[in-house]
């Protein structure tokens, strides 16, 4: 009797596993492991991929998600753009950024909402600049002070209260990287039936 009970137990135990298993990493695992990517999304390039790892560097993804929710989920087609996204979309995210805070806007469709370079280099430097009253914090580290800017230098076109000393303020690389990163960010591409929605399907 003790024996039965403790097979009984030990089987117990092991289904509970194995269907937490089967549950949690096999079924999402065979999902959506093999969906190709969307016809419109195109690869990082060297400098992208550089530029997304200052985005972890320096905890962008605390505050900010990359995610657009369906409809019934909040106003998220309203306030950040473009359709729900799919699995599809992140193919080439490694590590996913999708995040879990909103702190600020959600920066999946950043590119399409706002392409000026120069807009992302100020809002990085002090986002008070262009958006007055942000509380985003700034990222003035990424810039460099140089007496005069070199050819090829992206240079911020500060208003004159905001220059310090008649020096220019430069994009530094990891700042190039950074908005070369956000850039890229433009998932607004359609999405046809059959190559990014579940298993292909
Ligand atoms: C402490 C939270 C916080 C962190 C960390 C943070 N942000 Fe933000 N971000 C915000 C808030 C709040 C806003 C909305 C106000 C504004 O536009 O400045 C915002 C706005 C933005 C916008 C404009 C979005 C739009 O729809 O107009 C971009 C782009 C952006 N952040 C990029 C970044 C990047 C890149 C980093 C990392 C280097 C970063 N943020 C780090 C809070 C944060």
């Amino acid at each position: 009797m003790m024996f039965f009970r403790s097979f009984l137990f030990f089987f117990g135990v092991l289904a509970t596993l194995l269907l937490g298993w089967a549950g949690l990493v096999g079924m999402p695992d065979a999902m959506i492991s093999e969906i190709p990517p969307p016809e419109g999304l195109q690869r990082y390039t060297a400098e992208q991929l550089y530029g997304r790892s200052i985005y972890i560097r320096e905890g962008c993804l605390y505050c900010h998600s990359q995610q657009v929710r369906p409809e019934g989920f909040g106003s998220d087609q309203a306030r950040f753009w473009g359709r729900p996204s799919v699995p599809g979309d992140y193919v080439f995210d490694k590590p996913h950024l999708l995040g879990t805070m909103r702190t600020g806007p959600d920066l999946l469709n950043i590119a399409a909402r706002q392409p000026s370079e120069q807009w992302h280099m100020l809002h990085l430097y002090d986002p008070r600049i262009v958006v007055p009253g942000s509380i985003m914090p700034p990222f003035s580290w990424l810039f460099e002070k140089k007496p005069t800017a070199a050819p090829g230098d992206i240079v911020l076109n500060l208003p004159d209260s905001l220059k310090p000393d008649g020096r220019a303020i430069v994009a530094g690389r990891d700042a190039k990287a950074l908005v070369a990163y956000l850039l890229s960010l433009d998932r607004t591409y359609p999405i046809s039936q059959g190559t990014a929605t579940l298993k292909g399907k």
